[in-house]
């Protein structure tokens, strides 16, 4: 029997950044069912978000995550974060990490949307994700076990409490292992939609096993869409990050005039859901929409991700114009978590975005969410540190339940149906209709041993988009990121009132 102190599922930075923590005195293991680089993390672009310069304030970093975020944030949680950004990033380069510096040696902060100041930090021009895993793994390499290729099937539960994981290997061989805590930090959902920024492996698996398990799940229907995907040949090819707005780039159509102006007073910097709703109703009408970068000085250099990926697929800069669409991006609901990482279920925790902490509300301001793995992923590392529970284990038999009788459909077939019915900008009968296209196929209470790896993530992309579905359509109402044409307004001031409540409990 092989027992841990924990187990964690997934290994993107939320991840990394517990198992840093926990390391130097617990026996960790790490699952991931595929390579240790394969997480949105590792691809993520834009940066870091913190309230880092000399003029800049958590408060500040705080009032517009609210603001973006259509104050349906949860305040406590948020100012947390906020407030231990700065000392964060500052653990982080004492450790050795290198974020990128302007030619006098002071951090070189960008601008994205939402933001009202210049707070982003980032590494290697546009490849921040990618410098944040490899500077983590390489201080793990020594002191946690990291299994690639096996994936987490269900968690083992014993009276209402997770002891552990049912893993499942590529050439099909079943494993278990028992902890006392075990976290979730699988990621996301992005893989069920078509048009995405994320990695093929994001099929919402922690997120359905939590679920299955009995663990509370919260905002499920808030689902946020990058406006900036590249567009070719009727498929997206990567993201092109906010960052480029933030450095004079601008949305335009094929007849150059500037969709973002009139709309919102910080035009192409305005919040991500209003920017991904402007270029989706550009597209809706027939007409094509670009990326401007004319006005984006060192381009090559300082976003090496988005120049290759743009040089590899032909897009090349002569006449300035990247072809974008919206696609899905982050999953801004998930496993209802505290801000240590605790969910409803004893003895297990969630991070990252598999987790729901509250903090970004109905919609995420860019580059939150690696701020959230690096503060939250060391929050829940602290209190599992404070915890002292000990188990038993004993060997547990298969739970059981039905193999899988009826015919399964395959991922594309869930994802086109889910870009059209469950996308940008929702109604009342697509969603019904989704819903009932669901519930033809069998999910819910099957074996998931019984199956195959990739039959496993059908049932979980089913599970997640059918949570997704269902929670649309009992939101009616237009807020943050989830936008209903049959209910285009916002019902409830009362996380505003909270917020109010929050900053003036503050200034006492
Ligand atoms: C981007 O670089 O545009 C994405 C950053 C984020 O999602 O936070």
């Amino acid at each position: 029997m092989k027992i841990y102190d924990v187990i964690i599922i997934g290994s993107g930075l939320a991840a990394l950044t517990a198992a840093k923590r926990l390391s130097s005195t617990k026996n960790v293991i790490i699952f991931t069912k595929s390579g240790s680089k394969d997480s949105n993390s590792y691809q993520a672009q834009g940066g870091v978000a913190a309230a880092i310069a000399g003029e800049d304030h958590w408060e500040q970093h705080f009032t517009d995550t609210m603001k973006a975020g259509a104050y349906h944030n949860i305040p406590n949680h948020l100012e947390q974060l906020t407030k231990q950004g700065a000392g964060m990033i500052a653990e982080l380069m004492e450790a050795g990490m290198e974020f990128d510096r302007e030619k006098g040696g002071n951090l070189d902060l960008a601008q994205e949307g939402g933001h009202l100041r210049r707070r982003i930090l980032h590494a290697g021009g546009d490849a921040t994700g990618k410098g944040l895993i490899s500077f983590m793994l390489e201080r793990l390499k020594d002191r946690v076990s990291i299994i690639e290729n096996e994936v987490g099937a269900d968690l083992i539960m014993e009276n209402g409490r997770c002891i552990g994981v049912w893993t499942k290997r590529k050439n099909g061989e079943i494993r278990q292992y028992f902890a006392p805590t075990t976290i979730i930090a699988t990621g996301g959902c992005g893989w069920v939609y078509t048009y995405t920024s994320n990695d093929p492996t994001i099929t919402g698996d922690g997120i359905a096993m939590a679920y299955r398990a009995g663990a509370e799940l919260t905002d499920m229907e808030f689902v946020q869409f990058h406006p900036t995907l590249l567009y070719k040949g009727g498929k997206t090819i990567g993201l092109v990050s906010e960052a480029l707005r933030g450095e004079g780039a601008f949305l335009q159509n094929r007849i150059g005039q500037r969709i973002m102006e009139g709309v919102h007073e910080l035009t192409d910097l305005a919040p991500r859901d209003i920017v991904a709703r402007t270029v989706f109703k550009e597209i809706q009408k027939g007409r094509e929409v670009f990326l401007n970068i004319s006005h984006v000085k060192n381009f090559s250099r300082r976003f090496p991700t988005i120049h290759w990926l743009c040089t590899r697929h032909g897009l090349h800069r002569d006449g300035h114009l990247l072809p974008v669409t919206p696609g899905a991006h982050f999953l801004i609901g998930g496993i209802k978590a505290n801000d240590y990482g605790e969910t409803s279920v004893k003895g297990l925790y969630a991070v990252g975005e598999a987790a729901c902490t509250g903090v970004h509300g109905a919609n995420r301001i860019a580059s939150n969410s690696l701020l959230e793995a690096l503060v939250f992923g060391n929050q829940t590392a602290e209190r599992i540190l404070e915890d002292g529970t000990q188990h038993s284990f004993s060997i547990c038999t298969r739970s059981d339940g039905p193999s899988i009788s009826n015919i399964l459909p395959d991922k594309q077939e869930i994802r086109d149906k889910m870009s059209e019915k469950v996308g940008v900008v929702r109604n009342h009968q697509d969603l019904r209709d989704m819903k009932d296209w669901l519930e033809q196929f069998e999910f819910l209470h099957v074996n998931q041993l019984s199956l195959s790896e990739e039959q496993m993530e059908v049932r979980n992309m089913l599970t997640v988009s059918w949570l997704i579905t269902t929670s649309a359509i009992k939101r009616e109402e237009s807020l943050g990121s989830h936008f209903r044409s049959d209910f285009p307004f916002t019902l409830k001031k009362q996380g505003r009132k909270e917020f109010i409540r929050h900053i003036s409990e503050k200034t006492m």
